[in-house]
């Protein structure tokens, strides 16, 4: 049952960005800027420092301009950012960043409430985008939404999963994160998704990206890994949601995701006791619980 593990797995430190976008505390930006260098110090190769949207959107990412200039990079670690246009690639690129994200989704509803646009007209917007994006040799993430559920319309086809998944490679995505925005995944339901995923894509081109409103994540994402994934977004601490997805939770905490896999003997490079230490710290900052069992655990 278990003869497909893996013997890494990368994890994609998304706190700072879809973490905080949804906190009901807005964070300074010096606030941000030292949650991300504790992040930096933690053995995580990939960290999701913030997003270029409009600030009357997403108020609490207004400084990832500011963030940006000021954090440590640390070599090797990739810090990334949301451009769901030509606007905010730009800005993004003011500020050195190296790699962006551009984000669709499975449902119409969700677009245009999310980004306010249809799936088409935002294929059509992010075009320019990865076009740009090839020229200064920035590699371009592309998020695929609702893709277990949607806030607005519920059940989700896989075929318009793939449809958006495969238009965004096309376009010249690296990789894909399949987002189960509102949580309500199972794993049959998961495994059902990545296996149509995996008849068009690459398993090295695809990600997932779980929020535990139900509490099913850690059991998706490990249906995942046994389907030949090995790219995780998760969220220290549990933090945040969407706030364009009514009653989504945070994503899955890392701290819970890293502990599942270290005892699985599936290596990250993260150091666990340093993760928990930042997900407490930023927890207490925001005057939240830990969403990490772990985290709670541990402490
Ligand atoms: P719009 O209102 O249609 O945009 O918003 P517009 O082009 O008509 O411009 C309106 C105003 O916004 C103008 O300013 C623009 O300059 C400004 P004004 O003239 O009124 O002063 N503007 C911008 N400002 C800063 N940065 C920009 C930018 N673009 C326009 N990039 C837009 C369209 C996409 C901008 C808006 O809908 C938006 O910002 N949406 C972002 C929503 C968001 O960030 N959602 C959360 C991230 S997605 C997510 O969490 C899901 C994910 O985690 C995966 C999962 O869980 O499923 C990724
Ligand atoms: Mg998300």
């Amino acid at each position: 049952m278990f003869d497909l593990l893996p013997k890494t797995v990368e994890i994609v430190e998304v706190g700072p960005r879809d973490g905080l976008q949804n906190e009901k505390t807005s964070l300074s930006a010096q606030d941000k800027i030292d949650f991300i260098d504790q992040l930096s110090l933690v053995g995580c190769k990939r960290i999701e420092a913030g997003s270029f949207v409009s600030p009357k959107w997403v108020p609490q990412m207004a400084s990832s301009d500011e963030v940006f200039r000021t954090i440590k990079r640390v070599d090797g670690i990739r810090y990334s950012a949301l451009t769901p246009n030509m606007k905010g690639f730009d800005l993004a690129m003011q500020v050195g960043v190296q790699e962006v994200a551009i984000f669709g989704a499975a449902s119409q509803s969700f677009s245009q409430k999310n980004i306010n646009c249809s799936i088409q007209e935002s294929l059509e917007r992010f075009a320019p985008v990865v076009e740009k994006a090839k020229q200064h040799n920035i590699p371009v993430r592309g998020y695929v939404s609702c893709v277990l559920g949607c806030p607005y319309e519920g059940d989700i086809k896989v075929e318009d999963v793939v449809t958006v998944s495969t238009a965004l490679l096309d376009m010249g995505c690296y990789e894909i994160s399949l987002g189960d925005t509102i949580g309500v995944g199972t794993p049959l339901k998961t495994k059902a998704l990545i296996e149509a995923c995996l008849l068009v894509i690459p398993s090295s081109q695809l990600a997932v990206h779980f929020h535990d409103t139900y509490g099913q994540a850690l059991a998706n994402i490990l249906t995942a890994i046994q389907l030949g994934i090995r790219v995780i977004d998760s969220s220290v601490a549990g933090l945040g949601g969407c706030p364009y997805a009514k009653g989504a939770s945070g994503n899955v905490a890392s701290e819970d995701v890293v502990y599942m896999l270290h005892n699985m003997g599936i290596n990250t490079g993260i150091d666990l006791n340093k993760l928990i230490q930042v997900g407490k710290s930023m927890s207490h900052k925001l005057n939240r619980n830990n969403g990490s069992k772990v985290g709670v655990a541990g402490s």
